[in-house]
């Protein structure tokens, strides 16, 4: 049996703050206790005095290796988990993709080949349908008995990923007989391609179009339109990466009829705006994404949602490009751009940032970055909490040591960050997985292989 002990640091978890011992045996914690009333023997010792002590970061919206036109994600699973790792997450739910005209089955097993034995951290996995038919409709129930228990639909990219509203509908009413929770990229993707197409027919080609394409009523409109099909259907939803204030606003109003219609917003929506789009020198190509970076004056909005909990979890969408030869693909056309951002690191860090700038409260910031997306997606309490019987994915956090975001010093495969140059307040450690320590004081101690895939239950607030 191997024992660890972190001593006397201040465990913050969403439900409690209170200074305690932690004591793990064999990679599950097994007792809190007041510090010092326990002489506990142990291999290993932490310090945690002046530290915080918290859950592993649950990021669970990722995309390794994700192929997007005519190129593929920049973060492998082993780098993307390293780099996670680094940035205190434990755990992360990948999206497997269904190519159009193939298999859910055969979506599923490539992208098990391809983080089987890869991976630092605990993943698990959604599933994106890109072709809602009879059979694959069939497939859905075998899925979730191997813990693949929700499905991505896009209401945007026709002729890629996109589902018509009869398909949703027909995903959805399958999901209300399964358990399944429905994920929807929420953004009218038709009517965004006839303003694309006119603006580039303007002469409108840089990446500041990309966000003036893709508007806010049309974010808006979509998660409106999928929050009635839900309501036909009888079933939940989660929409992904909301970024408008109008898009909340649907949410916010679904809620208060009671509905079971949760959101996810990402720090990139909280810490950054169309001003970066607008960055010259085609600069703004890095942080082209859908949904869209919005004016700044959405944030605040964003804000407040986490506070109420009209915004449940905070998940980064890590879906990296590199600027030199992925981003530029789209030079002369915002079209072409990969959508995607990199941040699985950088996470944990911008959400105590939030509780330093006053934003969020220390519980909360546990809540919306571990136990919450743990609780939505079927691994709690085995992740995002710290109790007895929990999994020991465990950070010690600094809350008082500052440092700078640079791609010269993170870890995610990707030669910019979207934070280049922000100074943040807090970092992590060390970072236990399941009771090994991955990251010990600037010294990653991880190895691809580590990571287990985790079969999820179905969503535990319905
Ligand atoms: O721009 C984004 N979000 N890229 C990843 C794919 C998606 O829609 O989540
Ligand atoms: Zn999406
Ligand atoms: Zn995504």
């Amino acid at each position: 049996m191997t024992r660890t002990l972190i001593t006397g640091g201040l465990v913050v978890t969403a439900a409690e703050e209170v200074l305690a011992d932690v004591l793990i045996e064999n990679g599950t914690v097994v007792a809190l206790a007041l510090p010092g009333r326990h002489q506990w023997s142990a291999e290993r010792v932490f310090d945690a005095d002046g530290k915080y002590v918290i859950p592993g970061g649950v990021d669970a919206h990722t995309h390794m290796e994700l192929p997007f036109g005519a190129t593929v994600a920049s973060d492998t699973f082993e780098t993307g988990t390293r780099a996670a790792a680094w940035g205190g997450t434990t755990t992360i739910v990948d999206f497997a993709v269904q190519p159009k005209g193939t298999s859910l089955r055969a979506g599923l097993d490539a992208w098990h080949a391809k983080a089987d034995g890869r991976c630092a951290i605990d993943y698990g996995l959604h599933m994106i349908m890109s072709d809602v038919n009879e059979s694959t409709l069939r497939e859905m129930p075998g899925l979730i008995g191997e813990g693949v228990t929700s499905f991505k639909l896009f209401m945007a990219y026709p002729g890629v990923f996109y589902s018509d509203d009869g398909q949703i509908l027909r995903a959805m009413q399958q999901a209300a007989d399964t358990g399944a929770l429905i994920m929807m990229h929420a953004e009218n993707g038709p009517a965004i391609d006839v303003l694309v197409e006119q603006a580039l027919a303007r002469g409108e080609r840089d990446p500041r179009y990309h966000g003036e394409v893709r508007k806010a009523l049309l974010e808006a409109e979509a998660t409106h339109r999928a929050i009635q099909l839900a309501r036909v259907a009888g079933s939940p939803l989660y929409v992904v990466h909301v970024s408008a204030r109008e898009a909340l606003a649907e949410l916010a109003a679904a809620r208060d009829l009671g509905l079971p219609v949760f959101g996810e917003t990402c720090p990139q929506y909280l810490f950054l705006s169309t001003d970066n789009l607008a960055e010259p020198d085609f600069e703004g190509a890095k942080y082209v994404c859908s949904t869209p970076l919005r004016p700044k004056d959405h944030q605040e909005a964003l804000w407040r949602g986490l506070r109420t909990d009209d915004l449940q979890v905070v998940s980064t969408d890590h879906c990296p490009f590199c600027f030199k030869g992925q981003k530029e693909l789209g030079r002369g056309d915002f079209s072409k751009i990969p959508n995607g951002l990199p941040g699985v690191e950088n996470r944990m860090d911008l959400l105590h940032q939030a509780v330093v700038d006053g934003h969020l409260t220390r519980r909360r910031w546990i809540e919306i970055a571990c136990a919450a997306p743990a609780r939505m997606f079927g691994l709690y309490p085995r992740k995002g909490t710290i109790a007895p019987g929990a999994d020991a994915d465990v950070v010690i956090y600094d809350p008082h040591a500052t440092h700078t975001l640079s791609a010269a010093t993170h870890h995610m495969n990707v030669d910019y960050s979207a934070y280049e140059g922000r100074t943040v307040t807090g970092r992590v450690e060390t970072v236990l997985s399941r009771g090994e320590v991955v990251l010990d004081r600037g010294h990653y101690l991880g190895r691809p292989g580590h990571g287990a895939f985790l079969p999820r239950s179905t969503c535990q607030y319905l």
